[in-house]
């Protein structure tokens, strides 16, 4: 079976945009692909065709019209969503609007349900791990405490793992709220015993018990959401101000979703797109493509929408020390 396929620039945003009858639009919202341009691309990070947040279901903004016209003006038959709970969100409603939709589980939060894996996870993992071994080094040297702050709105898994991987000495998460006098005795706990430095990993997510999660800058985006980030500044401020440590904060951010993708991002891309393939030559619509212990299938969008995947704090956190079950103590 040949299909003709054809990239949309800038997620749902180019859908909205794009001018089907109009050369020059199509020309900057769309791009052909095909086998020879599209070859090496897992070798880059981030996305070729682009992304935006913008949410064409958006209550204060329905633009759901538009992209239904544009879609059946580009003539395509199938659209397949790459994208996080927000994004697939949209793959869903689209396709109780009666269009043929597959989505293709892309987060480098990992919390996306029904499946073991989301793309860019692994790369994300190991920016964290590779940035906090580099932070150990000068934090040893200066005998300081950094507190290093990862993506992760509502699941600490990047947290989690990135920090057992890198064996950070506490690790906090937006699945258990932590007590700040608690975070500083384990620090001082660690100096006493003669630690030269310390290393806090937190979720962007995580909050201190009794408080509201920490937002970098007012309002919300398309999709309702907070801007997170700040909480890694708070947990230093405090450990400074009751301690006579000298502590350092580092916000990961942004970096964790640059540089090349690791081995196992680029034969999972391939692996998804390949399913999704399937996927419509079998008429497999209103579902995502889903790994399960190691096989590839696929789930209904809707079940993998119904709650976000995070950390069973009973089976993997130790609620007492701030660890992963699995860290030595
Ligand atoms: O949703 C995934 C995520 O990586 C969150 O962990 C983070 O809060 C958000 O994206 C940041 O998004 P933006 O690129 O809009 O700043």
């Amino acid at each position: 079976m040949m299909f003709n396929i054809l990239g949309i620039m800038d997620g749902w945003k180019g859908l909205i945009e794009v001018k089907p009858d109009k050369k020059e639009s199509l020309k900057r919202w769309t791009m052909p692909l095909n086998k020879d341009l599209v070859r090496t691309w897992d070798r880059q990070g981030g996305t070729r065709l682009g992304t935006t947040r913008v949410n064409p279901f958006d209550p204060k903004k329905d633009q759901s019209e538009i992209l239904i016209k544009n879609y059946k003006k580009l003539g395509l038959d199938a659209l397949v969503v790459i994208g996080g709970f927000d994004n697939l969100g949209v793959a869903y409603k689209f396709y109780r609007k009666g269009f043929k939709v597959i989505g293709i589980p892309k987060t480098i939060d990992r919390d996306l349900s029904e499946t073991d894996y989301t793309l860019g996870f692994d790369s994300a993992l190991n920016v964290i791990t590779n940035d906090v071994d580099r932070l150990r080094i000068t934090a040893g040297s200066h005998r300081r405490i950094f507190v290093v702050e990862t993506m992760g709105r509502k699941a600490g898994w990047l947290a989690l793992e990135g920090g057992e991987a890198a064996g950070v000495s506490i690790i906090l998460i937006p699945e258990h709220d932590f007590v700040m006098e608690r975070v500083t005795e384990l620090i001082k706990m660690r100096k006493k015993s003669g630690k030269r430095y310390s290393i806090v990993l937190v979720s962007e997510g995580a909050k201190p018990r009794g408080m509201d999660e920490i937002h970098e800058k007012r309002g919300r985006d398309g999709f309702g959401s907070y801007y997170l980030g700040g909480v890694g500044g708070f947990i230093a401020d405090e450990i400074q101000e009751n301690s006579n440590l000298e502590v350092r904060f580092v916000a990961l951010r942004h970096l964790q979703r640059g540089g090349a993708p690791t081995a196992h991002d680029r034969r999972m891309g391939r692996k998804f797109g390949i399913a999704a393939i399937d996927m419509i030559v079998n008429e497999d619509f209103g579902r995502m493509v889903s790994v399960k212990h190691g096989e590839i299938s696929s789930v209904p969008l809707k079940k993998a929408l119904d709650r976000l995947r995070l950390v069973d704090v009973e089976k993997s956190y130790n609620t007492k020390n701030y660890k992963s079950l699995d860290q030595i103590l």
